[in-house]
């Protein structure tokens, strides 16, 4: 069925009514592309082509989207592919790093069609596209500094708790090749902090002012999961939509999308012994700023 929507009544983005009836299914699969060696350095990276998804469903061209957990750039990445603006901040400094390299590479590949586009008479779209290096409980502090305008749209992924620094399975594949195991040592990377209530009042921090900095109306996409850990499961996914539903600050839960991992392998957990399980999906959580 092809419903045709007149472009002035899409309020949200530049989507035809085809594909955004696509985009409500409240689950999906996505199998990305293998990684590139800047992604593989970070033991939890999302692929961008997901990213880039949910940034052409909440945003238009131009506008701002922001992720204060930027890892290593990702969600940059599929805002230059998609031509919308993007702030990242990231506490890490080796991931804010890594995030500016892979930025200024696309942007570099950017250019070189630039000049393409200026032969055929066009002018070529200028994008704000910035890595912070900071912490994001600062957000609004960092905002005023940089005289940065208010955010149409945030999308994230935050640490999964503590859950890398405990991995110890992972730990042992990736160090045998050389790669990063945990986010880091920063007592500011909220990854480092063990009490589980302390990790979701420190979530709640960064998603105060996440709410500080974006327009009215704007939505805000949390990518996590609940944890396994001695046991029993953290419900860390569900604990997120209580507290960013809670005031100060309230944002408005709309909705989860379920990202089904059925390229993930399967693990021998707890056979014939235990009901534990292989978590191959995680919760993309929607909500929305609603003054
Ligand atoms: C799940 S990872 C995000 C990965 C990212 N989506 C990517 O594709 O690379 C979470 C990130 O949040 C960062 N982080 C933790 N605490 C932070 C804070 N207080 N402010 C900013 N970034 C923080 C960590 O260093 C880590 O890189």
């Amino acid at each position: 069925m092809e419903v045709k929507f007149k472009e002035s009544r899409n309020k949200l983005n530049e989507l035809s009514g085809k594909e955004w009836i696509k985009f409500t299914k409240t689950w999906f699969i996505h199998r990305p592309l293998p990684r590139e060696n800047a992604k593989l350095l970070h033991p939890a990276a999302f692929p961008e082509s997901l990213v880039k998804e949910f940034v052409e469903f909440f945003t238009k061209r131009g506008q701002l989207v922001l992720d204060p957990f930027l890892g290593t750039g990702s969600t940059l990445i599929a805002c230059i592919e998609s031509n919308r603006c993007g702030i990242g901040v990231e506490v890490v400094k080796k991931w804010a790093d890594i995030a500016e390299k892979r930025v200024e590479n696309i942007i570099a590949q950017k250019r070189g069609s630039e000049h393409l586009l200026k032969t055929m008479g066009l002018q070529p779209e200028r994008l704000l596209i910035k890595v912070i290096h900071g912490d994001s409980r600062n957000l609004s502090k960092i905002w005023q500094e940089n005289g940065f305008p208010l955010v149409d749209y945030c999308i994230t992924s935050p640490p999964y708790w503590n859950q890398l620094k405990r991995n110890y399975m992972r730990q042992k594949g990736r160090a045998e090749k050389g790669l990063a195991t945990k986010y880091s040592e920063d007592p500011n990377d909220v990854g480092n902090i063990d009490d589980y209530d302390g990790f979701l009042k420190a979530l709640k921090v960064v998603f105060n002012e996440v709410y500080k900095v974006t327009k009215n109306r704007g939505y805000l996409t949390v990518i996590t999961n609940n944890v396994f850990f001695n046991g029993k499961i953290y419900p860390l996914a569900f604990d997120t939509v209580r507290i960013l539903s809670e005031e100060p600050y309230l944002w408005v839960p709309k909705d989860e999308k379920i990202w089904l991992q059925d390229d993930k392998p399967l693990l021998p957990l707890g056979v014939f012994t235990a009901w534990v399980g292989n978590r191959a999906h995680q919760y993309c959580l929607i909500f929305r700023k609603e003054e």
